[in-house]
């Protein structure tokens, strides 16, 4: 395996037994993330989303295959300096402030007392929490502590983040604060894995998604691809014609709001068009239909034929 990548995992798998019933969170999984690479991991609830990423940091031991991040094992301590990590469930120190528990994370990751005091107070900025810094974590909202995790993890400068569910318990601006946050971090060269059920957000931001379903990995590609490959449609809306008249017509259609979206072979356009028209139809747009990656994850969950977990 070679250092061009931050994380490599080859038949990584994690097996656990409840009494007699054995249960398969990951199976198998292999997959590379690019150094500088937004990667997001998709998957229903019980896909094997935060297995991934509790080996990767060594949290859980796989029951075979391996990790390397940055070309080491996940067990090496020093190689998990580098990661900047937020949890799904974040539970930081209650009992301190915002403030203190941050300076404490930073100390922690090596920083100076002067270094900690500057770093400690751009995040709280930048997450939105300055003004609540001196309260302690105990009195704080889900999203506050959400905030509070977010710059935890970003604390110590890492050179990949991990973040598992970032916008979980935000509100509109928190999801937009982390939406920058990951394009800043990119900017930075900070190589970014996430998982995430708001597919636009990782529409948006991920280079590459991999799909898991059952602990199994069902799709990978670049988000632009996995929208294209499966079906360019054209779409045309149009008004003055009923959705029937359409439908008489053989076309496949459906109604939105007072107009009508009918979708059709881009090799026909001119013939749709024609047709339409010839029947009283006003054509109002005309775009090529994306197949959005919502679709392509209810789609991949549907025919995989994996059993879905819970
Ligand atoms: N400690 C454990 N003991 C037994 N089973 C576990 C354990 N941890 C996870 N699992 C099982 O492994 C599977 C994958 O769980 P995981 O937490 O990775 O899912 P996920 O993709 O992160 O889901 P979600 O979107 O709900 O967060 C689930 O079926 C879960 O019940
Ligand atoms: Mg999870």
């Amino acid at each position: 395996m070679t250092t061009d990548f931050a994380i490599e995992t080859r038949g990584l798998s994690k097996h656990y037994r409840v009494g007699r019933r054995a249960i398969i969170a990951l199976e198998g999984l292999t997959l590379s993330v690019a150094r500088g690479e937004v990667f997001g991991l998709l998957g229903p609830n019980g896909a094997g989303k935060s297995t991934t990423i509790k080996l990767l940091l060594d949290l859980i031991k796989p029951t075979a295959g391996e990790a390397l991040v940055f070309g080491r094992s996940p067990r090496d301590s020093e190689g998990r300096r580098t990661i900047g990590f937020l949890p799904e469930n974040p539970a930081p120190y209650e009992y301190l402030t915002g403030e203190e528990f941050l300076s404490l994370a930073a100390r922690l990751s090596g920083l100076s007392a002067a270094e900690s005091k500057t770093r400690v107070g751009e995040l709280l900025v930048r997450v939105g929490m300055a003004k609540a810094s001196n309260i302690i974590i105990r009195r704080y909202s889900k999203g506050m502590v959400q905030r509070i995790a977010l710059a935890w993890a970003l604390v110590g400068k890492p050179s990949l983040l991990i973040l598992d569910e970032p916008t979980s318990g935000l509100d509109v601006l928190g999801r937009q604060l982390v939406r920058e946050l990951i394009l800043e971090e990119r900017q930075r060269g900070t190589t970014i894995l996430f998982c995430s059920h708001i597919i636009p957000d990782v529409e948006r931001l991920c280079d590459r998604v991999a799909l898991l379903v059952g602990g199994k990995l069902i799709k990978q590609g670049q988000v632009s691809e996995l929208l294209v490959s499966e079906g360019a449609l054209m779409e045309a809306t149009v008004e003055s014609i009923t959705l029937e008249a359409l439908k008489a017509l053989g076309l496949e259609a459906r109604a939105a709001g007072s107009r009508v979206v009918v979708c059709f072979d881009p090799a026909k356009t001119q013939e749709v068009l024609t047709q339409m028209m010839g029947a009283g139809a006003r054509v109002c747009e005309l775009t090529p239909a994306r197949y959005s990656l919502e679709q392509l994850f209810v789609d991949a969950v549907t025919h995989t034929g994996v059993e879905e977990r819970p």
